[in-house]
């Protein structure tokens, strides 16, 4: 009972439904933190309900951080044209949010595309936002291992790594150029401060959301997105085509959608 409702408050808080995630691992992560803290099930169901640090440590470990360098390649090739192409015409610099951005391969990836077509980094923003603590604070060091580059050449690996003790480091130029924070999809006042972006990636998230929070995951990226601006999501995700707020465009293999100005006043 006290797990079933420990499940409800993960997928009420932050969309992520535990059967998607695998209930076993679940399991094993409620057993594996509960005989750290010599608590019996039931006394650790109940402190992740009451600590909010607890509950935050718990997430960290159910979450799926899975990601490596340009996944999805042609994306990253298609948006870094873009982005060049309009470069000249722009003064203001072309604002990209990648949420969730995990440990960071997704925006740094980005950040190395733009790089390699030669667009400055005055003329380009990044951030990447994650529910996962643990992840942005991997994302920040941006030390890599091996399954992080399964779709990365050669060349770039040797032009933007280099080996350190644990794994292979990121450019330190390229690492200062993305801002990373924790935050929440779900949290209706996620970058309030900030103004909508040009391009949003929300990629391999809304697979592990209910349909319930996928629609308040849309309503939050309807905000964050500037009307002309871009979606991108991934390869198994969809905006339902009576959504009238997106329209797909881009190259079929991009998973991209163009935010319209319906829904605004
Ligand atoms: C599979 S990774 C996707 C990373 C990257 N976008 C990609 O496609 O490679 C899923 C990430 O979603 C994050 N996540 C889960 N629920 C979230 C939420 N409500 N808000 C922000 N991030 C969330 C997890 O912490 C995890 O790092």
């Amino acid at each position: 009972m006290m797990l079933n409702t420990l499940l409800a408050t993960v997928q009420d808080r932050t969309g992520m439904d535990p059967a998607t995630l695998g209930l076993c691992s679940v399991q094993h992560a409620i057993e594996t933190r509960r005989k750290q803290l010599d608590l019996s099930e039931l006394e650790y169901l109940r402190l992740v309900q009451e600590s909010s640090t607890e509950f935050v440590h718990f997430v960290n470990q159910i979450v799926v951080p899975e990601t490596w360098f340009f996944r999805g390649g042609e994306v990253f090739t298609h948006i870094a044209e873009v982005i060049r192409q309009v470069m000249n015409s722009r003064t203001t610099p072309f604002r990209v949010l990648s949420l969730p951005c995990s440990t960071g391969e997704e925006p740094y990836s980005l950040a190395i595309a733009l790089t390699e077509r030669g667009v400055p980094q005055r003329l380009r923003s990044i951030d990447g936002v994650d529910l996962s603590s643990t992840a942005i604070e991997a994302a920040r060091r941006g030390i890599y291992g091996e399954l992080s580059f399964r779709q990365t050449t050669p060349e770039l690996k040797s032009r933007y790594f280099r080996i350190v003790p644990g794994g292979l480091q990121l450019d330190p130029l390229i690492r200062e150029s993305v801002q990373f924070q924790v935050g929440n999809l779900l949290d209706p006042g996620l970058l309030l401060w900030q103004k909508p972006y040009d391009l949003v990636f929300c990629r391999n998230l809304f697979i592990y959301f209910s349909p319930e929070a996928r629609q308040r995951g849309l309503t939050v990226l309807v905000r964050l997105v500037t009307p002309g601006g871009l979606l991108a999501v991934g390869h198994a995700e969809s905006i339902p085509a009576t959504d009238t707020r997106f329209e797909r465009t881009g190259p079929l293999g991009c998973f991209l959608y163009r935010r319209t100005r319906e829904g605004i006043a």
